[in-house]
């Protein structure tokens, strides 16, 4: 898709662009981009990896119904992988114990097929991002009920319609131990395994895996290995597991990560890395527990104006390594999903902190590619390169 220059408004001493898109007319002011670059301009990630996994992106309830051009037209340039960043979470899809609310789920679906892009869902089961009268089940065959029927419900209804569901989401702590969530309190440690047997009944054509952050570390990659090797154990099947990847500037686990998809790709599973994003601001803590919050506070929001150079070679240069990497295991990778689109709807702007500018992310707040994409393209052309003997 094409943005056309549509008219240039001169308003006093400053200027507005008026940009064509289809029958759509958007208004930008100057030093925005008037442009979304064609792909032979700047190459796509689709295009580039398309021999090697697939390059996914979140989606947000605006991106899924096309609100901005722009954003919807870099997402069908770059991307074949879909994510729902909320929509799907039990919280929105199931807000009353028998009411289910699908328009926006049926919407991401009826988008993936539109453009031919593969939705996974994310998530059936998660502590987080529940509704309140499921935090407050108190007997646990009510708890027994409101599980399965979820599972049942919401796995059945995109039973052939959806590539992939994030069955489980974050049943470990640190150690590799059962976190302590509601599910392990009303159902004990079999939860995911039960979870996965249901989901595989109500959908069984659909992928199915367990997603985790910080499941590259030593301690909880043993303890999802665990988790793993129970459920297959009960004969129950799992196709892959998902690696978050919410990184921080300059502290890329590579070694970690390597050994991860070594060990899990060697229990004979599919590896993602499902949500990628690179924090660029001060954090006092790693990985992705969305109940872990630090206090506002303006020296833990350095780059507003954007981002130094220095800074934002690092970012290129971490994105390039973690890329190496991926490109040397593409035979047990499918899939890297950025968890959004640009910088600017990036969850890590109101996460752990509010109200911050961060830029985790390949594109920038005016939707242009950033040193990092480049360097991402590049390293596809470099690894070619070397397997040819250049
Ligand atoms: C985040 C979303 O991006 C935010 O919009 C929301 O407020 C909280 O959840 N791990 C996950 C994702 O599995 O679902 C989380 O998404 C980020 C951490």
């Amino acid at each position: 898709m094409k943005l056309f220059l549509h008219t240039k408004i001169i308003l006093g001493l400053s200027a507005i662009f008026v940009v064509q898109l289809g029958n759509q007319k958007i208004v930008l002011p100057e030093g925005c981009s008037t442009q979304t670059k064609s792909v032979a301009q700047t190459g796509s990630l689709k295009e580039s990896f398309k021999d090697d996994f697939l390059i996914g992106t979140a989606l947000n309830a605006d991106q899924i119904q096309e609100n901005d051009p722009r954003a919807a037209a870099l997402i069908q340039q770059q991307f074949n992988a879909i994510t729902p960043e909320n929509i799907m979470k039990a919280e929105i899809i199931h807000p009353g114990w028998d009411k289910y609310d699908f328009d926006m789920a049926d919407k991401i679906v009826a988008y993936g097929k539109k453009y031919n892009i593969k939705v996974n869902g994310h998530t059936l089961i998660w502590h987080s991002q529940l509704p309140a009268y499921a935090r407050n089940i108190k007997s646990i065959d009510s708890f027994k009920t409101f599980f399965a029927g979820h599972i049942n419900t919401v796995a059945g209804r995109y039973s052939g319609k959806i590539f992939s569901w994030d069955v489980v989401n974050e049943a470990l702590n640190e150690d590799g131990t059962m976190r302590k969530s509601i599910f392990l309190e009303h159902l004990g440690d079999n939860f995911v395994t039960e979870a996965f047997r249901l989901a595989a009944a109500a959908s069984p054509h659909t992928e199915l895996y367990y997603n985790d952050y910080n499941n590259e570390q030593p301690a909880k990659r043993a303890g999802c290995i665990v988790l793993i090797k129970k459920i297959k154990a009960a004969g129950v099947r799992i196709d892959g597991v998902g690696i978050q990847g919410h990184w921080h500037i300059g502290k890329i686990p590579l070694k970690e990560i390597e050994e991860s998809i070594l060990q899990y790709s060697a229990l004979g599973l599919k590896v993602m890395f499902t949500e990628l994003d690179i924090e660029v601001l001060p954090r006092n803590f790693s990985g992705a527990d969305v109940n872990q919050r630090m206090k506002e506070d303006a020296s833990l929001n350095p780059y507003v104006k954007g981002l130094p150079d220095s800074v934002q070679q690092q970012l290129a240069n971490d994105y390039a390594a973690l890329f190496d990497l991926f490109l040397k295991h593409k035979d047990k990778i499918t899939r890297i999903t950025f968890w959004g689109v640009d910088d600017g709807q990036s969850w890590l702007n109101g996460w752990p902190v509010r109200g911050r500018t961060n830029h985790p992310l390949l594109f920038d707040r005016n939707f242009q590619p950033k040193p990092a994409f480049y360097k991402v393209v590049e390293a596809k052309k470099n690894f070619d390169a070397t397997k040819k003997g250049f």
